[in-house]
Formats: C-alpha cells, sequence, structure tokens
C-alpha cells in the first residue's frame, strides 16, 4: 500500500455479541499490546456494547466504531442513533453505507453522504463501504457501479478529514467467495483514483480496506496486495483466535 496509508483492520460484528462477547475484546487488546506495521484496529460492535466496550479496553490499542449512524444530530427519530452519541458513548470511528444497510434499509449513497457529514460534524471517522452485486460484476459493470458508489457517497467535506473506504463485493460477504487477486487489485487501483477524483489529496491517505469473507486463511495474501491498506472482517472478527492473526497478518 502507498506509504502515505496507515492500514487499518476493523471487525464488524453486525448483530452479534452481548455482554459476555465483551471477554473476546478483552482477549484481543490484552494479546494487541503492539500492533504491527504501524497498523490501527478497531471492534465495532453493535450498539450496546459500545460503552461496555470503551470502558473495558480504553487505554489499549484497539479502538472502537459503530455501525451506523443517523444523519440528524437529535430529534424524532425512534430507534436511531445520532453521531454524537457514538461519540459520547466512545466510539472513534463509524462504518456508513454497509451493503447490508444499502439492501436491507434502502440507503442511498446520498443518505451515505449525509451520514459522513454528520459523522464528521461530532469527530467520528467514518469508513465508508462500498461494493458491487454478483449481477454488477458478472455483466462487467463493477468498476463503474463501485465508482459512482464513491462518487455519490463521499461528500466533499471529507476534504482534508481522516476517512477510510473499505471494498466489500456483496457476494463475498459471509459466503466464503473472495474476488481474484487480480479483480482485487484493478478494483483498489479504481477506488483510489475515484477517490482523489472526489475530494484531492487528502484521499491519498485513505485507507482503501478489503472486506469479504477475510480469514486467518486468506488474510495475509489479500493484505499484501497493493493498494489494499487494511480489512473489514464480519463473522472472523467475533472471536480474538480468529481476529488475531488477520491482525498479525498486517
Ligand atoms: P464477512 O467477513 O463475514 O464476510 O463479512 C464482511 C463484512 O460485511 C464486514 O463488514
Amino acid at each position: 500500500m502507498p506509504k502515505s496509508v496507515r492500514p487499518l483492520i476493523a471487525g464488524n460484528w453486525k448483530m452479534n455479541g452481548l455482554g459476555a462477547s465483551l471477554a473476546e475484546a478483552l482477549t484481543l487488546a490484552e494479546a494487541l499490546t503492539e500492533i504491527p506495521a504501524n497498523a490501527r484496529v478497531a471492534l465495532c460492535p453493535p450498539f450496546t456494547l459500545i460503552g461496555r466496550m470503551a470502558t473495558a479496553l480504553k487505554g489499549s490499542t484497539v479502538e472502537i466504531g459503530a455501525q451506523d449512524v443517523h444523519p440528524q444530530a437529535s430529534g424524532a427519530y425512534t430507534g436511531d442513533i445520532a453521531a454524537a452519541m457514538l461519540a459520547d458513548a466512545g466510539a472513534t470511528l463509524v462504518i456508513v453505507g454497509h451493503s447490508e444497510r444499502r439492501t436491507m434499509h434502502g440507503e442511498t449513497d446520498a443518505d451515505v453522504a449525509k451520514k459522513v457529514e454528520a459523522a464528521l460534524a461530532s469527530g467520528l471517522e467514518p469508513i465508508v463501504c462500498v461494493g458491487e452485486t454478483l449481477e454488477e460484476r458478472k455483466s462487467g459493470k463493477a468498476e463503474a457501479i463501485v465508482c459512482g458508489q464513491i462518487e455519490g457517497s463521499l461528500p466533499k467535506v471529507l476534504e482534508g478529514r481522516a476517512f477510510s473506504v473499505a471494498y466489500e463485493p456483496v457476494w463475498a460477504i459471509g459466503t466464503g467467495l473472495t474476488p481474484s487477486n487480480e479483480e482485487i487489485v484493478a478494483m483498489h487501483a479504481a477506488i483510489r483514483a475515484a477517490i482523489v477524483d472526489r475530494v484531492g489529496e487528502t484521499g491519498r491517505k485513505a485507507a482503501i480496506l478489503y472486506g469479504g469473507s477475510v480469514k486467518p486463511a486468506n488474510a495475509m495474501e489479500i493484505l499484501a496486495l497493493p493498494e489494499v491498506g487494511g480489512a473489514l472482517v464480519g463473522g472472523a472478527s467475533l472471536k480474538a483466535a480468529d481476529f488475531l492473526p488477520i491482525v498479525r497478518a498486517i
């Protein structure tokens, strides 16, 4: 990856985890007194665990992120959560535009861009997710779709701010399937160009994470590819014994 990029390995727990799962986070943090390659490590638990995880991991190397945020700062939005609440609970990062939000909750690129703005306004660092469906890849449209998502989901206010982009092919999430190395390299190069096009030189510092069936067995190979600046890990981030070797593969 380019020297200007600080790698990030983030675990997305999705809708998994009760109080007892904090033991996994603690095991991870205790093992990571030092993180290789100047990388950053984050866990993104469900909202209910953010505060407790922040307390449990205080002073550790592991950062905490949320999985979504509402675009408004406060108000009558039953069941939603504002960026200031996430920051108040101890999160410093937030995933926005995950494909599960885009497909199951109808989030558009414009919605995602507003969420990014809300995150930045509360000092949260966004991880913006993009990725094509299998049909889009098969029809040769993957790069156009993903670059379109970048253009629509990255607001101009990102200029000068820290953020990352996660490339997560929808068909690779939770399936055990991954794109070929060539496909990952080509897509990450296209994403870098699209980011720089959108937010200028700031875009050279953004880590471009790969996500979708990252496991201990394939992490080393994927993380070594040019322009892969880390990983967004789902299932394999739930257990410290799986997530640790992925972190150490950077
Ligand atoms: P899996 O690692 O379980 O495929 O999930 C990827 C993902 O969606 C992370 O955000």
